[in-house]
């Protein structure tokens, strides 16, 4: 029976992770993986995520299935936190909300119930994306085309590109945004260009799927959703893709949400009933732990405003790393390294080749993608100069 399968190659990031833990040297550094890293190189456990989990230990009664559709105030609270009170409001029957394992299944549903929706379209991705976008969405049987949208020339959006290319997005395709904090690059839309593609969207007729994996790390909760909203407004039906992975730590209790905006109330219920039957398909049922965790925050006053400071400070040290790379980079090569600080969130290309990357991982220990894609919140005090020093030997 398995005789003759394959060896598959491993992850591009995972096996990089995993090759920079087997490797002997004392001086490694990790800058591969996106999973934040406080100043003590460990990726913590929230406060507030600690409090609730002892409450939900302490009260817990069941290990009962959790509905398909998920816990409920979850399902209420990110709904929320995503689209703002005003805007359910406004959209209230008409908008699905279905938790899911993690952002990754937020996507994969979002894509299964978009290819049930038989539009014959294609979807569109930014070159580049984050790779696991391609199988999560593509496996599902949806063609998928890119359009330009990062310049390594600038460090910064190429927007005459994206527009041009998504002049060819038509009624029945969807474009994949990220919601913010862009994944690999770190260079995110303005305001004025989130206008923009809502316009394009309203006027073209094409379905924007937003994955919103880092609501929070970029300026904020509720500024890192302005360019979402800016599509809900202006366009009848969107989908997102929605993680607390990141924003409250809860990588691998797979804790993730996929919400379909709809034209009325009987489509809502279609997507719902859509989602959910890819759901028992995959996977039946979502896991109960981490989604309990994030309910009870969004939902207990005190718990959320604990959160809420430890994100905003999480975000602040992210922000801070990335003003100290930047200067530490321009004193050791008197180059200039801005856009590191005007990016958003935890990712930036450091624009080295291929071959320069992998030079800094077998001379120096120091991980990264071959893209030069690095994770700045693995930066501390301890690895920030042999990071330089790396850097600048390549170059
Ligand atoms: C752009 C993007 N989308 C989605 C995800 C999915 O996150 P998870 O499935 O861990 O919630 C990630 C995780 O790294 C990501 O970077």
């Amino acid at each position: 029976m398995f005789d003759h399968l394959p060896v598959l190659p491993p992850d591009s990031i995972l096996g990089l992770a995993a090759a920079c833990r087997a490797d002997a040297n004392p001086n490694k550094v990790d800058l591969t993986i996106g999973i934040y890293m406080d100043e003590t190189g460990l990726c913590p456990v929230f406060d507030a995520v600690k409090q609730a989990q002892r409450a939900l230990i302490d009260e817990e009664v069941t290990k009962a299935y959790i509905p398909p559709q998920g816990d409920q105030a979850f399902v209420d609270g990110m709904t929320e936190l995503v689209l703002g009170a005003e805007r359910l409001a406004a959209r209230k029957g008409v908008v699905a909300a279905i938790q899911t394992p993690g952002g990754c299944g937020a996507v994969r549903l979002g894509a299964e119930v978009l290819k049930a929706s038989n539009s014959g379209g294609k979807v569109w991705i930014s070159d580049p994306t984050w790779p696991v976008h391609i199988p999560l969405i593509g496996s599902v049987g949806l063609e998928l085309t890119e359009y330009r949208y990062y310049d390594p020339l600038t460090h910064g959006v190429n927007f005459d590109a994206m527009v041009e290319d998504l002049k060819g997005a038509q009624k029945g395709d969807i474009v994949l945004f990220h919601g913010c904090c862009h994944n690999p690059s770190g260079a995110d839309l303005n305001a004025e260009q989130w206008q923009v593609m809502a316009q394009m969207a309203a006027e073209q007729g094409f379905t924007p799927m937003v994955d919103l994996a880092y609501q929070g790390f970029g300026d904020g909760l509720e500024q890192d959703v302005h360019g979402l909203r800016a599509l809900i407004d202006n366009t009848p039906e969107v989908v997102v893709a929605a993680s607390c992975s990141k924003n409250m730590g809860l990588y691998r209790e797979r804790t993730g949400l996929v919400i379909f905006i709809c034209k009325d109330e009987r489509a809502a219920e279609a997507t719902a009933s859509q989602a959910k039957s890819a759901a028992r398909r995959i996977y039946s049922m979502p896991p109960a732990h981490g989604a309990i965790i994030a309910g009870r925050i969004l939902s207990d006053p005190t718990l959320r405003s604990n959160w809420e400071a430890e994100l905003s400070a999480m975000c602040g040290r992210i922000n801070t790393l990335r003003a100290d790379f930047r200067d530490r980079l321009q004193v050791a090569t008197g180059r200039d390294f801005s856009f590191i600080a005007n990016e958003k969130g935890m990712f930036s290309f450091l624009g080295l080749s291929k071959e320069q990357a992998q030079r800094v991982r077998t001379e120096r220990g120091l991980y990264m993608l071959d893209s030069s894609r690095i994770n700045v919140a693995s930066l501390n005090n301890r690895n920030i100069d042999k990071v330089v020093e790396a850097v600048v030997s390549v170059l």
